[in-house]
């Protein structure tokens, strides 16, 4: 999850900054789920929107105006019952629409899950609508390098790498967990003139800081207790080839500012040794964090990151390509029928429909365990949705859990606490002004008066 920089001044109190307090925190808490969950809009109980990510305005091609309905904006003039049903019914739902910017034949898939406080039996406080494009041109399936798509962005990023790959420029590869950041650093390694020499690879999130650096950077004999040869670092051992960065976001300040030298020198010195050696490397990254923020944070070099993301590659995650699921797992399902203990002619349309409607949070390594889940415990030609795990078979994804208590608040943030204690009672009452009124100790009419006052009256 990324980290946010704080926003407000030392010694300023979030009240001082009043006045201007939410337009910040609405293009904070936009940037935000665009990070997390991409394009998605957040509803609240009347289904108007009041959060978009740029990434949905992008999707729908269209601005998208906070407070507005957002049956309106999906379905234009069409019905909007459908979609507005689906939702009261206060279940999750997914389908396809056309899109609502464009009149050619391009659709938008849109996901919806519930966001409820979390209390038993009550109603939800509003919803997270996912959107995908759902293009109907980008559907040729092609292979680059272990990894299957039929999204355009995912084939742009392979032109890209397959432009790059031969110079010796440093790559950042930014993408969630199992979306094939090493694939790709094998990819540009495979496509280069250094494919002969050593590809090496080493995780900055896995050890501890003084042993990162003489995994590193190497050391000298002596340089520490237990250093009874000279031994070389990983930096060297890749001389000729290319070393992977894996979590470079995780580098602890001391070793930027090593790693730094070396991208400026093309030398390294090993801890403890008083020469510096030369090395040719040539250096690929990931990082699942915004290295942006983390340099806003003061965690992360603003000059090494430039240094590392000559070129930037982001790899988007599975649920921003839907048309990916069904043909990556059916590439996985050829592979685990070669290995011969089950044989899977095809997927239940039951199973494939949950498949599709997971959202993927551990991506194409999740999508691979899941179907390794589903040949161990099914039997028979057939992939059934028994055969999934529970969190991928049932309807609320745990994607939700993750999200809910952090949506909960963004949608109470911007709120005044009548307004929110007015939207609590409207939630607890499904949306019944009487009762919600009742439950307030006020009128009809004085609700209706402070909704108005408040901008909660349409
Ligand atoms: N587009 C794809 N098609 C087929 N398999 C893929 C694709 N993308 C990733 N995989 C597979 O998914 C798994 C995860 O890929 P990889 O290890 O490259 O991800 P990663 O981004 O490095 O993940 P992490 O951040 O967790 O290290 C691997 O088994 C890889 O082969
Ligand atoms: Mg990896």
């Amino acid at each position: 999850m990324t980290r946010l920089p704080a926003t407000l001044e030392d010694g300023e109190t979030p009240r001082a900054r009043g006045a201007d307090r939410h337009a910040g925190d609405g293009a904070l808490f936009a940037a935000a789920f665009d990070e997390l969950i991409g394009a998605a809009l957040v509803l609240d109980n009347q289904l108007r929107i009041r959060l978009a990510t740029p990434a949905a305005a992008a999707v729908l091609g269209t601005e998208v105006p906070l407070g507005a309905s957002a049956a309106t904006l999906l379905c234009g003039d069409r019905p909007k019952r459908p979609f507005a049903e689906a939702l009261a019914e206060g279940v999750g739902f997914q389908a396809v629409i056309p899109h609502p910017g464009t009149l050619g034949g391009e659709q938008v898939r849109v996901r919806s899950v519930p966001v409820s406080s979390g209390a038993e039996d009550s109603a939800p406080l509003g919803w997270i609508v996912y959107l995908s494009p759902v293009s109907g041109n980008d559907g040729e399936p092609v292979l680059f390098h272990g990894m299957w798509t039929r999204d355009a962005r995912m084939k742009e990023t392979f032109r890209i790498i397959e432009k790059v790959a031969g110079d010796d420029v440093t790559v950042l590869v930014r993408g969630e967990t199992g979306t094939g950041k090493e694939l790709v650093a094998h990819a540009l390694h495979a496509l280069s003139p250094r494919r002969a020499g050593p590809f090496r690879a080493i995780n900055c999130a896995a050890l501890p800081p003084n042993l990162l650096e003489s995994e590193l950077f190497g050391h000298a004999k002596g340089a520490f207790t237990g250093a009874i040869k000279d031994t070389m670092g990983h930096v060297q051992l890749a001389d000729g080839g290319t070393l992977f960065l894996d979590e470079v976001g995780e580098l602890p300040l001391e070793l930027q500012a090593k790693l730094l030298r070396m991208l400026e020198t093309h030398t390294v010195l090993p801890v403890g040794g008083r020469e510096a050696i030369s090395v040719d490397v040539r250096i690929v990254s990931a990082t699942h964090r915004a290295l942006r923020a983390e340099v806003e944070a003061g965690r992360f070099r603003a000059d090494l990151m430039f240094r590392l993301r000559v070129i930037p590659v982001r790899l988007p995650p599975l649920r921003e390509r839907p048309a990916d699921v069904l043909l990556i797992a059916d590439k996985l399902i050829t592979e685990l029928n070669a290995r011969g203990r089950r044989q899977v002619a095809h997927v239940a349309p039951a199973a494939a429909a949950a498949l599709e409607r997971h959202p993927w949070p551990g991506n194409v390594r999740e999508l691979r365990n899941v179907l390794a889940y589903a040949f161990a415990i099914g039997e028979g030609p057939v992939l059934e949705l028994g055969d999934l795990p529970p969190e991928v078979a049932s309807l609320t994804p745990p994607m939700a859990e993750v999200l809910v208590p952090a949506v909960a608040a963004a949608i109470d943030e911007g709120a005044s606490p009548e307004a929110r204690r007015i939207r609590d009672a409207l939630a607890r009452t499904g949306g019944n002004r009487d009762r919600a009124a009742k439950l307030l100790g006020w009128s009809r009419v004085t609700l209706w008066r402070r909704m108005r006052a408040l901008g909660l009256e349409e």
